[in-house]
């Protein structure tokens, strides 16, 4: 385990399961719809890669690169728009594939600028949800866990920039945070 990690909350296992057990109600519930299914770079590309493949179905992807936070522990309250997507949304059932909702600040932003776009429907999948946090009304769709309201990395969640590349979500330790 990475010495900055104070606790795994959920194990490379507990993620495959909950991608297993997600995949197949999305298989079931986007059957015929030929869905664009949307990865929010860079959080949810782990996420992304592990759950597409437990769709038995047609699904498009296509990636979007929004940030919120920038190098800070605090949502800055803006959400830039970095890559678009290249794939219009008109028409389309769209399903959104985040890491995690905090403030739902990024989702509310984005849902809404999909739905302005005429997307047909748009639903939320999420690994994570951290509902202590929210300041949004935005409720996800598909949620793997919800989390405790933890300083969490790992599984393409980073605190500047690094620990993504953690095979878990695990809890920082306070102290790595706080030297800054
Ligand atoms: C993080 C996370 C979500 C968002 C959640 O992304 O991946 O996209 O913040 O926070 P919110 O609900 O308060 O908006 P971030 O903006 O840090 O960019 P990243 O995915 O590139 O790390
Ligand atoms: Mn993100
Ligand atoms: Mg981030």
């Amino acid at each position: 385990m990475n010495s900055d990690i104070k606790e795994i909350l959920y194990s490379q296992e507990q993620i495959q399961r909950v991608c297993q057990e997600l995949g197949a109600k999305l298989t079931n519930d986007y059957q015929d719809k030929k869905p664009l299914v949307i990865c929010v770079l860079k959080g949810a590309v782990m996420f992304m890669a592990d759950i597409v493949r437990k769709i038995d179905t047609y699904i498009e992807l296509d990636f979007m690169d929004v940030s919120s936070y920038g190098n800070e522990m605090e949502s800055s309250g803006s959400v830039k728009i970095i890559k678009d997507l290249d794939v219009s949304v008109k028409g389309r059932d769209v399903l959104i594939v985040e890491d995690i909702i905090d403030t739902g600040r990024t989702l509310a932003c984005l849902a809404s600028l999909l739905k302005h776009r005429q997307a047909k429907s748009v639903k939320i999948c999420t690994l994570l949800d951290k509902p202590d946090r929210r300041e949004k009304t935005i409720s996800p769709d598909y949620v793997g866990f919800q989390v405790p309201n933890e300083f969490v990395v790992g599984y393409g969640l980073d605190y500047q920039g690094f620990y993504r590349n953690l095979p878990y979500v695990g809890i920082l330790k306070p102290a790595v945070y706080e030297k800054n």
